[in-house]
């Protein structure tokens, strides 16, 4: 397809030109985010239609889950790269054969800690596109996990407050989340190779054009520029009123209305748009075990 300028149109054609030729189903799970996609089989390799047609359905849904999807590590591999080339983790253990997946979850011993809202890697230059888990083990109770549609967060904010983003960039560091299990030397390690990166508050999503609040309670550490958009008398203006909106966005990730809540079962696979998502591990089973795979897809630099 040519390239066209408005990227929302383009999107909408890819959706309706690849559903028509597919036919898997798509059911909402709710009314913000997330559908479950049936009546398809992952262990085979997606053909073009199927592929763009999942491509714009995570683009416009954020959320796919598929249920019972038995598929190796190397099928997942090969199914997350067809969305794109795939990071090796710095810190998170890696799958014995195949480093492009990370081993995620509690294993009895010590808890998991993904239970912070957070878009994945945002302290990359280039952050992540998309994730892809698997579950290979839950608890039969608990270890959910809620993502949040950040463009709607974006969308509801009151307008004064939507103006007051406009042109204000964050940083976002791996230190704050990673740096604590590390000794001083790994920190120094992980620092040089993964300086703090600088995005916008407000990105633009590169394929739907939408925007979304690109904040995140995990990674980002503070306002790049909040001094020179707004009047500053003493230190307190400044350092004060930039945590308080810091915490006031990051606090808009809680809200149960642009949530969905997915219960796991061996086999499922969530794949979600980090671009436009946060999304938090619900760390209430330890010390059952829970042990995911993910796959995570390289984006582009949030603009
Ligand atoms: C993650 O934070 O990417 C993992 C989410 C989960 O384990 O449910």
């Amino acid at each position: 397809m040519q390239a066209v300028g408005n990227p929302l149109a383009e999107s909408a054609s890819i959706v309706r030109s690849s559903v028509l030729k597919t036919s898997f189903s798509v059911e909402p799970i709710a009314p913000s985010i997330g559908v479950e996609i049936g009546n398809i089989d992952l262990t085979a390799p997606l053909d073009d239609d199927q592929y763009a047609a999942l491509r714009a359905a995570l683009v416009e849904h954020k959320l796919l889950v598929f249920r019972d999807q038995d598929i190796t590590a190397e099928q997942q591999v090969a199914l997350a790269r067809r969305f794109g080339e795939l990071e090796v983790h710095p810190v998170f253990p890696h799958h014995p054969d195949h480093p492009e997946l990370v081993v995620l979850g509690g294993d009895g011993k010590i808890p998991g800690r993904e239970n912070i809202y957070h878009s994945d890697v945002s302290w990359r230059a280039r952050p992540s596109m998309g994730s892809m888990l698997r579950c290979i083990e839950c608890p039969k109770v608990g270890g959910d996990t809620i993502w949040v549609n950040m463009a709607a967060a974006y969308a509801k904010l009151p307008e004064a407050t939507r103006d007051a983003l406009e042109g204000l960039f964050a940083v976002h560091d791996l230190l704050p989340a990673f740096g604590t299990r590390m000794t001083p030397e790994e920190r120094d390690a992980r620092r040089a190779a993964f300086p703090p990166a600088i995005h916008p508050v407000v990105r633009t999503h590169p394929e739907s054009g939408e925007r979304v609040l690109y904040v995140n309670e995990a990674f980002t550490t503070h306002l790049v520029n909040y001094m020179e958009k707004n009047e500053v008398r003493f230190g307190f203006d400044f350092r004060l009123a930039e945590m308080d909106l810091l915490q006031y966005l990051f606090r808009q990730a809680a809200a149960p209305e642009y949530q969905v809540r997915l219960k796991w079962r061996p086999n499922t696979i969530a794949f979600w748009d980090n671009r436009s998502t946060q999304h938090y591990a619900i760390q209430d089973y330890f010390p059952a075990r829970r042990r995911m795979l993910r796959a995570t897809v390289i984006g582009d630099v949030p603009v």
